[in-house]
């Protein structure tokens, strides 16, 4: 069983009219990432935000600024998220022909880069870029909205993410994003899940420290 469980939650589903206070919030109770999707109305079916809302959140929170890009041409704004303090940056795998040049680029903006992949996007095409990264996020759901059930099937991907690493001694770690609420996290963990982004399993709750620290319970086992 897990012995180490972050948890990641989406300000997709935080209120906008008070996002710093909802960071905030998010921080006190508990969370050890924040998750920042940013999509662009093309690859995905929706616009949420762009650098200038990474550089409102930056002096608000100490915790990792994690800019998950649900856009075209990702490389065309690495520079400004990068600038604008996001500490981690994932890339899709199917919105870029040159992946290697994407993470170096990244990379040499002094940020750790992610690369994730679509639900219905084969593994084996990120396995090229798996010595180069620092994260693999597993989409458990299609991109583009907080609040869609959990695909199960997705699992399998993390089971293979362990081997791979343990094979081949990459040093990336296990994200799962999409329809993570407390009920599903122990399964992932078993998987080897070991980062979970929630949205509205965070930002929908009454309380955040209960929300956030009943998805980390059950991915240790302890419910
Ligand atoms: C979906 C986003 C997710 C989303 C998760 O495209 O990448 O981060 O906010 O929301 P929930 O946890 O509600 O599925
Ligand atoms: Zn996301």
């Amino acid at each position: 069983m897990a012995t180490n469980a972050r948890i990641a939650p989406s300000i997709l589903s935080a209120d906008f009219s008070i996002l710093g206070d909802e960071v905030r919030r998010a921080e006190a109770g508990g969370a050890d990432i924040i998750h920042v999707d940013v999509m662009d109305g093309h690859f995905v079916p929706n616009l949420t935000i762009g650098p200038l809302v990474v550089d409102s959140l930056r002096p608000v929170t100490g915790l990792e600024l994690d800019v998950h890009l649900m856009i075209e041409k990702p490389w065309e704004y690495i520079p400004e998220f990068a600038k604008a303090g996001a500490d981690s940056i994932t890339i899709h795998i199917e919105t870029c022909p040159e992946p290697e040049d994407v993470i170096q680029q990244i990379h040499d903006l002094g940020k750790r880069a992610g690369i994730t992949l679509c639900p219905g996007t084969p593994l084996e095409t990120i396995k090229k870029v798996a010595a180069m990264v620092e994260r693999v996020l597993i989409m458990s759901v299609e991109p583009g909205f907080g609040g869609q059930s959990f695909m199960p099937d997705q699992l399998e991907k993390a089971r293979t993410l362990v081997a791979w690493r343990q094979q081949d001694g990459h040093h990336y770690d296990i994200q799962i994003d999409g329809g993570i609420k407390a009920h599903n996290a122990r399964e992932c963990a078993e998987a080897g899940v070991e980062v979970f982004v929630a949205g509205s399993a965070v930002f929908d709750a009454d309380d955040y420290q209960t929300s956030i620290a009943e998805l980390r319970a059950s991915a240790l086992g302890d419910r």
